[in-house]
């Protein structure tokens, strides 16, 4: 992977902002990895990846929810804030579609604004939505009520650097390249910063024109999770700017759970399990307990 932070090498949180405004507007291809808590925040940014992406469906599956607007505004910042204290890199907030109307889409961009998030993306769907691989009904927004949200969101944002990306499912919806087209237009001259351009074929071909098409007009960003087939060198040379690793650390998990806890249930016996899981000095190593020892020395009365 290149243009890698080494685990020691922290942005300025205060430029977060920043940093994320210049990883998408570079031309090289850079990667957003998914994190859904304040734990797999750390792991991602331990790995060298210079931003997160704060998948919507990853989220409310950690939370026992499903991805159907089912959390809350709310619910998302709580999580949102304890990922941005856990890492210095820039997140990307999957905003789905802003929680309502332009007057939420202004609520919300406020209280990112506020908590440091770098980044939101919206997509062009109706409240509430459902995630984009799950059945065929994935009606979208009107154009013109949706370029108002993105007009809201640049109105509304408190720094100069957060980064506004419009997400486009007309492909989804099955409503053809035109139409994707079309819609990718109207969002950028309401002011997006950048487009996502959204697929669930599983091959990138559709991916590959629209990028063709589209030329450059913008920084284009993609969630390669059904065409994963595709090598990144193809994305690369079609001068994509970003992908998105959507939901890996939360599988990788869901998988990890469920193998363990039905081996536990099965034996009776967490003999056999000590090898398949991390330490809990691994657990106070990420967690940095060293340091709260050094301070404890620093702060704490001396007996
Ligand atoms: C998410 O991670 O929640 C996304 C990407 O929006 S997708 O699941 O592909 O819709
Ligand atoms: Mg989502």
């Amino acid at each position: 992977m290149r243009k890698r932070f080494s685990p020691q090498q922290h942005l300025n949180p205060q430029n977060s902002f920043a940093a994320f405004r210049a990883m998408i507007e570079s031309p090289e291809l850079d990667f957003l990895m998914e994190a859904h808590d304040g734990l797999s925040a750390k792991i991602v940014a331990s790995s060298g990846f210079r931003g997160l992406w704060a998948s919507g469906l990853a989220m409310a599956t950690a939370m026992g929810l499903r991805d159907a607007n089912e959390a809350s505004l709310s619910e998302i910042i709580d999580v949102l804030d304890r990922m941005e204290q856990a890492v210095d890199i820039p997140i990307m907030l999957d905003g789905d579609t802003g929680f309502g109307n332009f007057n939420n889409v202004r609520r919300m961009v406020r209280r990112l604004c506020k908590i440091g998030i770098a980044a939101v993306c919206i997509e062009d769907k109706l409240f509430p939505k459902i995630n984009s691989f799950f059945g065929v009904r994935q009606p979208l927004a009107d154009i013109d009520e949706f370029t108002g949200k993105i007009r809201a969101a640049k109105d509304t944002q408190t720094n100069d650097d957060f980064t506004v990306v419009a997400r486009v499912e007309a492909l989804i919806a099955g409503q053809g390249m035109k139409a994707a087209l079309e819609r990718a237009t109207a969002y950028r001259q309401a002011g997006a910063d950048a487009i996502l351009i959204h697929s669930r074929k599983p091959d990138a071909n559709e991916i590959l024109t629209f990028a063709r098409e589209w030329a450059g007009r913008a920084p284009l960003a993609i969630i390669p999770t059904t065409y994963y087939t595709t090598p990144t060198a193809e994305f690369r040379d079609a001068n994509i700017n970003l992908i998105i690793w959507a939901n890996h650390t939360l599988r990788a998990s869901l998988s990890a759970m469920k193998k363990l806890t039905l081996k536990i249930a099965e034996t009776e016996s967490i003999a056999d399990t000590e090898n398949d899981i991390a330490s809990i000095d691994e657990i106070f190593s990420i967690m940095n307990y060293k340091e709260l020892k050094h301070s404890e020395e620093k702060y704490l009365p001396k007996k």
